[in-house]
């Protein structure tokens, strides 16, 4: 596995994350859960990324990896980078959604619980939140770091005007922001036009969410939509969104077999060839899948006429 300072402070992530969005929640398989926690770190992932909605339903993908961590992990804490996050509707009432003071604080508290923690190394406020004047979010964000809750703090789905305002924040708190989170895919190429470029700016890490497009970006869809797929079990991901982008889906597979990589490799490691991309957090069904994703670092460099042929499919 290969490491990578985030941004410029001294912490080093794995270039490939698990996250615990899907798959983790109450009705998994605890086994099938337990051994591809336990594959990835055993291949050297050591970044595992949850929020405090992740399940369903909301909390269990904490609840499943706190027990998983206090059965399987108790002696390895220290080699391993835990973040949550609050932001998204989590509880009914005021406080269970946003980015208040009061529902940071009480969120972050209420995960700790979960996952049986005395603290995470990066807590997120999750998304954005218009309502919440920025400058409190970012106090709230440097206390939790100040408290020993947090190690470090990061924000997730934040327009570039106001993630620039909440890095200015948090450094003049003395609590820089250590890594920016937002969805980016072959399929999704936004934060291409200004997030990548003000993260170095700021020498904070970027980690790309959904890098295979939610299981678009592999051989999953290329004959049908498989029962057991994300697109047919749940609403995050819609059939009608696969028939849209299958045949770039088609013309992305065939450059694939050209370089010798599966699909997956192949988006994973287009999104690496950046240097602004820290790492990309992954989400699987499989242990199989952690094998497959990782096979993406044995080559992450790409020909201009490979990157031609890619950028004339996707535009
Ligand atoms: N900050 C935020 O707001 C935010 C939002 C979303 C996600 N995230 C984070 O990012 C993580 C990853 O997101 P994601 O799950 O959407 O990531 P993804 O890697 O784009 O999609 C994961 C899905 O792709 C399929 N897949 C993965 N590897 C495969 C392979 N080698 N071959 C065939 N299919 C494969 C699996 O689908 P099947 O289940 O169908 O097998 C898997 O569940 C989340 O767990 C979460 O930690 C953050």
């Amino acid at each position: 596995m290969e490491y990578r300072r985030c941004g410029a402070s001294g912490l080093q992530l794995s270039r490939l994350a698990l996250g615990l969005w899907h798959n983790f929640g109450k009705d998994a398989d605890p086994l099938r859960c337990k051994s591809m926690l336990r594959y990835a770190f055993e291949q050297g992932i050591t970044h595992f990324d949850l929020a405090n909605n992740y399940g369903p339903p909301p909390g269990s993908a904490e609840i499943n990896f706190g027990r998983i961590l206090k059965e399987e992990f108790a002696s390895h804490r220290d080699e391993m980078i835990i973040t949550t996050k609050a932001g998204h509707e989590m509880w009914p009432g005021p406080y269970g959604d946003g980015a208040s003071r009061k529902s940071l604080m009480s969120s972050l508290d209420q995960s700790l619980k979960r996952m049986q923690l005395d603290y995470v190394d990066i807590f997120y406020s999750h998304r954005y939140d218009a309502q919440t004047p920025i400058e409190e979010t970012m106090q709230a964000l440097s206390d939790i770091v100040r408290q020993g809750k947090a190690l470090y703090v990061g924000i997730s789905k934040y327009p570039p005007e106001q993630a620039q305002k909440a890095f200015e924040l948090l450094k003049a708190n003395h609590t820089p922001c250590l890594i920016y989170q937002d969805r980016y895919n072959m399929l999704v190429r936004k934060p291409e036009e200004q997030h990548l470029d003000l993260v170095a700016k700021y020498g904070i890490g970027f980690i790309a969410f959904s890098p295979l497009a939610q299981g678009q970006l592999t051989d999953k869809y290329l004959h049908g939509i498989p029962e057991d797929s994300r697109a047919a079990k749940n609403g995050f991901l819609t059939e009608e969104q696969v028939s849209r982008n299958i045949d770039t889906i088609k013309g992305l597979q065939a450059i694939a077999i050209q370089r010798g990589q599966t699909l997956a490799e192949m988006a994973l490691a287009w999104l690496l060839k950046d240097d602004r991309v820290n790492s990309v957090i992954i989400g699987v069904s499989s242990k199989e899948q952690v094998a497959d994703n990782l096979k993406a670092l044995e080559n992450t460099s790409f020909s201009e006429e490979e990157l031609q042929k890619i950028n004339q499919l996707l535009s």
